[in-house]
């Protein structure tokens, strides 16, 4: 297993580098790309990054960042070292793999980050830095680090139309809609404390959620990625962002096998189906072992249908990718406008970068 608390060290380690370094610069870390000469822009080839790839960079490090908070909050729960053994219990009732996936998913998202900011640096770009707004508040349950969170998991609303979108021959991209497969709403996916864990069927409504949570994360990363290399223009940029992007697919795809596993409940009005019976083991768009990219619309309905991720229509790609994230209440409590604006900033200048070869 690939140490977490290692990696964090070293990920701590890289961003006193990251800070350090701008700093003998003699400028600020936000204003380290004003200065393409200082020493942390010497790079492989000698290149400054353009200022779209720039912006494209630092969207997708701000989206990474954003992912390790979240994900490290299930893994000091419920990843292999994971402290909240009723919860782990649930987890591994759709896996019993499901701890070592969370603890893995939460390593390779610690390294995204990681990387693009430290490949950010050496181009003489600007790292992203979203410490300053790490205020929500832990969860109480045994393994949690009490420590400010950048992510809230107790009021998620779970956007799964992806179960049905990825069975379905019709693309988002041509206008398609999908329905919810569950309904979460306004709902956890952690335990605020362990007194919660002592109801076993909530307990497994926490764990199903995560489920499908899970899967809705690395689904956006997914599209996101996509829509983001159609807008690079360094060769080695886009080789980084297909690269990170097809760790992204394989991390949702493993996610949608392990979602249908989520065992059938009822918890204070949140419904899970059985997905076992009818219509989940014959009914074409929502069969619970339909977890391959069903052939859909693509570019053109004149077109075959062709196997494929999506959406991946670049237009707005990092907008959406915002808005989807606080549609799912993962910002439910930061009272820091700074937080959105910088937000919204990052996402406007990585949509307005245009592929320049
Ligand atoms: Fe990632
Ligand atoms: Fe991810």
């Amino acid at each position: 297993m690939r140490q977490v608390s290692g990696l964090l060290k070293r990920f701590t380690d890289r961003r006193s580098f990251l800070k350090s370094s701008a700093m003998a610069a003699g400028v600020s870390a936000m204003g380290a790309g004003m200065f393409p000469g200082n020493s942390a822009a010497q790079d492989l080839d000698g290149e400054r990054i353009s200022e779209g790839d720039e912006a494209i960079l630092r969207f997708l490090a701000a989206a990474e960042i954003i992912e390790s908070d979240l994900w490290q909050q299930y893994n000091e729960l419920g990843g292999v070292n994971g402290g909240s053994q009723p919860y782990i219990n649930a987890l591994e009732q759709l896996d019993g793999d499901l701890p070592q996936y969370i603890t893995d998913n939460t390593d390779d998202e610690i390294s995204h980050e990681t990387f693009l900011n430290a490949y950010l640096v050496m181009k003489g770009g600007r790292p992203v830095d979203l410490d300053g707004f790490r205020t929500l508040p832990s969860s109480q349950a045994s393994g949690a680090r009490q420590i400010g969170r950048l992510t809230n998991l107790f009021n998620l609303t779970v956007d799964t139309s992806w179960w049905v979108r990825y069975r379905s021959e019709t693309n988002p991209d041509l206008g398609a809609t999908f329905p919810q497969v569950v309904s979460i709403v306004n709902r956890p996916a952690i335990p605020k404390n362990n007194t919660e864990l002592n109801d076993a069927n909530h307990t497994q409504a926490l764990a199903n959620t995560a489920g499908f949570h899970f899967a809705f994360i690395e689904q956006g990363g997914t599209s996101l990625y996509a829509e983001m290399a159609q807008k690079v223009s360094s060769l080695e940029v886009l080789r980084i962002v297909v690269s990170i992007g097809g760790t992204e697919i394989a991390h949702f795809q493993t996610w949608h096998d392990k979602a249908g596993n989520a065992p059938p409940l009822s918890d204070n009005g949140l419904v899970f189906p059985n997905f076992n019976l009818p219509p989940f083991t014959n009914g074409e768009t929502v069969q619970k072992n339909k977890i391959m990219p069903e052939p859909c619309q693509f570019l053109n309905p004149k077109l075959p249908l062709c196997s494929i991720i999506r959406p991946t229509d670049a237009k707005d790609a990092a907008k959406r990718a915002l808005a989807a994230f606080t549609h799912d209440g993962l910002f439910i409590g930061q009272t820091n406008n700074e937080f959105f604006e910088f937000m919204q900033h990052l996402a406007d200048a990585a949509d307005a970068a245009r592929r320049r070869v």
